[in-house]
Formats: C-alpha cells, structure tokens, sequence
C-alpha cells in the first residue's frame, strides 16, 4: 500500500532532520527552537518522499539520498514560515499549530526562515557517497527552483495579484513558481542521483510539472472546501486575502476537472516506467482527494 510507504519515509525524514539540526551549529537557544518548532512538526514531507520515489522510479536506491531529500523539506519548511507572516499571508496556524511568528515574533521568525534555506546547502554538502557533479546538479536545481525564478519569483506574482483578475496565464506562472517549481527540482534530483537517463529525466520531469499542478490546484480547492482541523491551517485565508486561485478565476467544479487532467497527463508521462513508479502513479491519484 503506497500510504505505508509514504508514511515510513515521512518517518525516515522526520528523523533525519532531527539529526540534521543536532549537527549545525546555532548560535542562539531561541533561534534553534524556532527553526526547530516549524521543522519537526509532521508536515507530509511530499518534496522529500517525491525525491525518493524518482530514484526509485530508476534504480530503486531511494533511501540512499535521505540527506539531500531532507534539505528539500528545509526549504519548503522555511517558505512556510515566510509564507504565513503579516506581510505576506497573515496566518495564524499551520500543521495544527501557532505559526512560527505568532509564538516567537516576527524578526525571529523571518530570521529561522533565513536560517533554514541557508542551512538546506550546508545539508546538501552533508549527503555522502554522491559524486561532484552530482552534488553540483543538486544545488543547481535546489537553489533555481527555490529563487526569483521559481518559488519566490511564484510568491511575488502570488501577492501582487491579490485583489486584481489575473489571466490564466498568469495564473500557471504564479503556480509553476511557488509551488510546482521545488516539486519539480526534488524530482528531477532524485533522478539525477540515481543516474537517469535522458528519456527518463524529461518523463519524470513531465510527471513533476503535472504534479505541482495537481497539488497546488488541489491546494487552492482545500482552502475553500477543506476541513481545518484535517489541512493544521486555516481555510478561507484565500478569500481573506483576495488571492487569484484557480477556484476564483474558474470554478471549484472547473478546478477540479483541471486537477484531474494534471493527474491523467502525470500518470500518462510515466508510461514507459513499470511498477518501480507505481508509487509515483498512486501518490499523483490521491492528489485530488486528499484531505491535507
Ligand atoms: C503547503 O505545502 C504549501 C503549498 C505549497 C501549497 P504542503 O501541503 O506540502 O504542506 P506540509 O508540508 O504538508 O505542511
Ligand atoms: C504558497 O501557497 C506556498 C509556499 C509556501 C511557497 P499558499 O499560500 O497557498 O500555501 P498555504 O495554503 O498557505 O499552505
Ligand atoms: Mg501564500
Ligand atoms: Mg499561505
Ligand atoms: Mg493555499
């Protein structure tokens, strides 16, 4: 059952960032419980188990890659602290808890995020038995996924187009960025590690381009119909804020049916894989009826 799966490698990450935090150097006692509140606190890891699935999809060594898998949930972790601050979003709760801001301020929230995306590089050095070009693809795709051109290039779109019509072109740009592009680059890591081919680079970054669509889609739709205490965040913080979503733009029955083609188009992407990306496959399907 793929859920099992997902869930012991949810495992595996938790732990390991655990240890990851033991390692590093924190200059202040609240700093390190600030960065260590938002990171250990059981989000799905979807970045980190994705990266696993990849290198599974090509050889099957998944588990060999949990450190540089780890530093993607590092950067997530970090834009989330971002993402829910005044400035930005404004949210009180994630992951069924305060937000990192509400319990340690905002200059020391802002500066745990600045911590985190930093400390996500010093982890990725940490991964071992990974060739150097390898290690240098990996901060490639990490560090452009995470910038201007990808999830804080997203985030931007994202606020100026709070209380405005955006086209659907706009839209996507918003989505491939802020979401789609971290989803994106753990994939196309995981298969970098394990070696891939280029036949099967372009068809798992296929699958991942369909899949952010399909999460953050999905996640624009939970914000309307969701149930608090399933998502450990707010619904409503959309409307709240006046965002452009695919449920504003189109409709919730229109966002669906759109959610629904990224999860076909994820799924066909995957066609020449056998059932070493089976848990790819039925990770995409649940994507729509998921509940957090
Ligand atoms: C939430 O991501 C932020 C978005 C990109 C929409 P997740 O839904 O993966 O959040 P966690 O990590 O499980 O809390
Ligand atoms: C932003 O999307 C996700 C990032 C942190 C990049 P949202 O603002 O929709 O995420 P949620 O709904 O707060 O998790
Ligand atoms: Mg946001
Ligand atoms: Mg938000
Ligand atoms: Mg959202």
């Amino acid at each position: 059952m793929f859920k099992d799966l997902w869930e012991f490698r949810a495992g595996l990450v938790e732990k390991n960032l655990q240890l990851e935090l033991q390692r590093t150097q924190i200059l202040d006692e609240k700093l390190a419980r600030a960065m260590e509140y938002s990171l250990l606190n059981g989000g799905k890891r979807l970045r980190p188990v994705l990266l696993m699935a990849a290198a599974d999809a090509v050889n099957g060594t998944g588990e060999n890659f949990l450190t540089v898998a780890s530093a993607f949930e590092i950067v997530h972790t970090y834009s989330l602290i971002h993402d829910d601050l005044p400035a930005m979003d404004n949210d009180d709760y994630r992951r069924g808890r305060l937000t990192n801001h509400k319990v340690f301020g905002e200059a020391t929230a802002i500066l745990a995020g600045d911590a985190l995306l930093t400390l996500a590089f010093e982890v990725v050095t940490r991964q071992k038995n990974i060739s150097q070009a390898a290690l240098l693809s990996v901060i490639r795709e990490l560090s452009t996924a995470a910038g201007a051109g990808g999830m804080v290039g997203g985030q931007v779109i994202d606020l100026e187009s709070e209380g405005k019509t955006i086209d659907m072109a706009t839209l996507k740009k918003m989505h491939i960025g802020k979401t789609g592009a971290l989803f994106k680059a753990a994939i196309r890591s995981g298969a970098i590690l394990a070696n891939a081919n280029a036949a099967q680079l372009n068809a798992l970054t296929r699958y991942a381009e369909n899949f952010g669509l399909a999460f953050q889609i999905t996640d624009d739709i939970l914000d309307v119909t969701g149930d608090e205490k399933n998502l450990g965040k707010p619904v409503g913080s959309d409307a709240r804020n006046k965002k452009s979503t695919y449920v504003t733009l189109t409709s919730l029955e229109t966002a669906k049916s759109l959610a629904g083609d990224a999860v076909n188009d994820a799924v066909a992407a995957l066609k020449n894989f056998g059932d070493e990306a089976e848990f790819l496959r039925e990770l995409v399907l649940h994507m729509p009826a998921r509940k957090k």
